[in-house]
């Protein structure tokens, strides 16, 4: 009853606070025989890493991820899974814990601070402890595992809207997503969102967002009815991520606006005598089970909560107090969420993959 776990063939665990000397995740159930190097991992973590723009934390991580268990090392620097528990870890190098002092009785609004307090009698106030989205970078680091798990998948994610500005989508160009801080597929929508920002960090404020994650050649056929539905464990994932208030697949919400003629993915044989989808309303999943067309996901993130606008609030002795969030902070933890987004979506897949394999073995 601890819920530091998730998936049921690929199974993670993480482990780790914000101030605690490092943070890292045991990836059990991963098939041998795959290779990978160091760099191919480091690339995503890299990507969620903070301080890489003046639009997230200045908290200076380099992120390294070392590999304790689980591999054996090849001569060419490469390694290949063993099939036993991998072992990842990331060091913390630059906690400030100075920084909490004085919310160590104080209840930050819109942070786990109360119910961590309700819950378990004793919390670590530095940097939110546990409840601190620095978790995030193992659940990153099991992704880039993950990918190795399903071959020909390609997770990407995007940022589609901050604030209330949201990007032109016929402007969507996935080239685009790593020229700019934002990963935004709409190079159009970046001087807004900067100009925006830039307002928004000034005044110490902050604001939501909403990322999209497309992950394409999923196998037809993966997933399950009822209660192993692909979509559920992918919406289940998201909402796993620190800050996410809302998940949707394909039109998600969009679809109680629209008929049925609209909403209907209708199907045709295709040039090569194949089966072939229309439309991809569903976002890839029927029943649960994967059409083999991408599977789209899009989650909303809140307005980061730490601001240094003061907020009232009580503390843990019954006072009326007023809190004002120092430390460093992200104006749009949103941005830094992509990768942690694609990362839950290849976890996922991994997951379901190995499941179909285990029951129906038509997967190699
Ligand atoms: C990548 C990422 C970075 C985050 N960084 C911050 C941060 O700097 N400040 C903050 O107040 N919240 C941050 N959050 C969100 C908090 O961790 C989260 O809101 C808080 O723990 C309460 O949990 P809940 O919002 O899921 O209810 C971040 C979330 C993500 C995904």
């Amino acid at each position: 009853m601890s819920h530091n776990t998730f998936g049921q063939m690929f199974r993670v665990t993480t482990w780790g606070e914000s101030h605690g000397p490092a943070l890292g995740c045991v990836v059990d159930g991963c098939p041998p025989g795959l290779r990978f190097t160091l760099a191919d991992l480091q690339t995503w973590l890299d990507k969620r890493k903070p301080g890489q723009s003046r639009f997230v934390t200045q908290r200076q991580e380099d992120d390294l991820v070392r590999v304790l268990s689980g591999v054996m090392p090849q001569d060419d620097g490469s390694m290949i899974t063993t099939g036993t528990p991998i072992s990842l870890m990331i060091d913390n190098t630059d906690q400030r814990s100075k920084d909490y002092g004085e919310i160590a009785k104080r209840y930050r609004p819109g942070h786990a601070d109360f119910t961590y307090d309700v819950k378990y009698g004793v919390r670590d106030y530095r940097g939110g402890g546990r409840s601190s989205a620095r978790e995030t970078a193992a659940r990153v680091a099991a992704g880039g595992i993950a990918r190795l798990v399903i071959p020909g998948v390609t997770v990407r994610g995007a940022l589609v809207q901050i604030g209330k500005h949201k990007i032109n989508r016929e402007n969507w160009d996935w080239a685009q997503v790593g020229e700019n801080p934002f990963f935004a597929p709409d190079p159009e929508i970046v001087p807004v969102w900067e100009a925006y920002l830039d307002q928004i960090r000034k005044a110490g404020s902050s604001v939501g967002a909403v990322v999209e994650v497309v992950a394409e050649g999923v196998p037809a056929g993966i997933g399950a009815p009822i209660y192993g539905k692909l979509d559920q464990d992918i919406a289940s994932l998201l909402m796993s991520i620190n800050a996410v208030k809302g998940v949707e697949i394909g039109n998600g919400f969009g679809a109680a606006e629209i008929t049925g003629e609209e909403n209907a993915d209708e199907m045709r044989i295709g040039a090569a005598g194949m089966m072939v989808f229309l439309t991809n309303h569903a976002g890839g999943v029927l029943g649960g089970i994967a059409t083999g067309e991408p599977v789209v996901a899009r989650f909303a993130i809140k307005p980061t909560s730490s601001i240094l606008t003061e907020r009232r609030s009580i503390d843990s002795e019954g006072h009326e107090v007023d809190v004002r969030t120092k430390g460093r902070h992200d104006p749009c933890v949103g941005i830094r969420a992509v990768p942690v987004g694609e990362a839950m979506v290849a976890c996922a897949i991994a997951d379901h993959y190995l499941r179909d394999r285990g029951q129906t073995g038509r997967l190699k």
